[in-house]
């Protein structure tokens, strides 16, 4: 069986998109699945919120640029089951580097596509950049489905709908015929205010199914894990976003019937 793959995308920056890929592929792994977690920002916060360094190199620009294998560049966090493809700074140039070639939809899916098949893992999870060029496009060219996170706030159906047009686009134009919206994950959810339950109503209202059930609280623990470079499974085992993003990866596994 290929790895399931999964794009974590969202135009908009501060949704949770890292937050979520982090901890989901940390949940997963922690449940016996082996995952592989591509850092595709620029930024490089997947890598540095899991305790690692941006490399010079070692990134999915250097297998697009100088046609390097991926598999090369992948290296086994402290956490089990849980590797790595880090990002680095000069990822802020493989949009412009991928412009450049041929099938231009379809470098990641060639450079993805030895670690999906190759057994190694059976999920893949890629941390999107915010916005929805050509790094989002190859991301969702490469996956089998894309999950949203979604912050509970003014206008954000109208993101959404940006996100699922592009998806649209791509299956429709024939880039991926099989790309599936695997899910809405409500983050940054606080019950005490009302505009989060009418987000949440609006959101199941029109996507219903596509929603997961769990929805991420909105806890400082979740912002300050990352300068610790851990997980919230390390940071804060017991608390309720650990708990969260283990309900999320159940409601995901049982949706797609990964199993360890
Ligand atoms: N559920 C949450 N509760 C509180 N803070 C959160 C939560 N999810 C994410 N954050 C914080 O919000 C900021 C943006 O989240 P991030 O995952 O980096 O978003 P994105 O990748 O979409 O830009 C980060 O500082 C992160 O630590
Ligand atoms: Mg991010």
């Amino acid at each position: 069986m290929p790895a399931k793959t999964f794009a974590i995308a969202n135009q908009k920056g501060g949704v949770g998109k890292t937050t979520t890929a982090i901890n989901l592929a940390a949940a997963l792994a922690q449940a016996g699945l082996p995952t592989l977690l591509v850092d595709l920002d620029p930024q490089g916060n997947a890598t540095s919120a899991l305790g690692h360094e941006k490399v010079e190199q070692g990134s999915i620009l250097a297998a697009v640029h100088d046609s390097e294998p991926l598999a090369g560049k992948v290296i086994q966090t402290r956490i089990a089951n849980l590797s790595l493809i880090p990002g680095e700074t000069d990822l802020a140039m493989l949009e412009a580097e991928l412009t450049k070639k041929e099938h231009y939809l379809h470098q990641f899916k060639k450079h993805l596509s030895p670690l999906q098949e190759g057994g190694a893992f059976k999920v893949l999870v890629l941390d999107c950049p915010p916005s929805l060029g050509l790094i989002c496009m190859n991301a969702l060219a490469a996956s089998d489905s894309y999950i949203v996170p979604m912050q509970c706030e003014y206008l954000a159906m109208e993101g959404l709908g940006q996100i699922l047009n592009v998806a649209r686009g791509l299956k429709e134009a024939g880039a991926n015929p099989g790309l599936d919206l695997g899910g809405i994950v409500l983050t940054m959810y606080d019950l005490r205010t009302n505009l989060s339950r009418q987000v949440e109503a609006e959101v199941r209202k029109h996507l219903a199914d596509k929603v997961f059930k769990t929805v991420i609280p909105r806890t400082v623990r979740l912002g300050e894990a990352p300068s610790f470079g851990q997980t919230i499974f390390e940071y804060d085992p017991f608390g309720p976003a650990s708990a969260a993003y283990n309900a999320l990866a159940k409601e995901l596994c049982a949706r797609f019937s990964l199993q360890a």
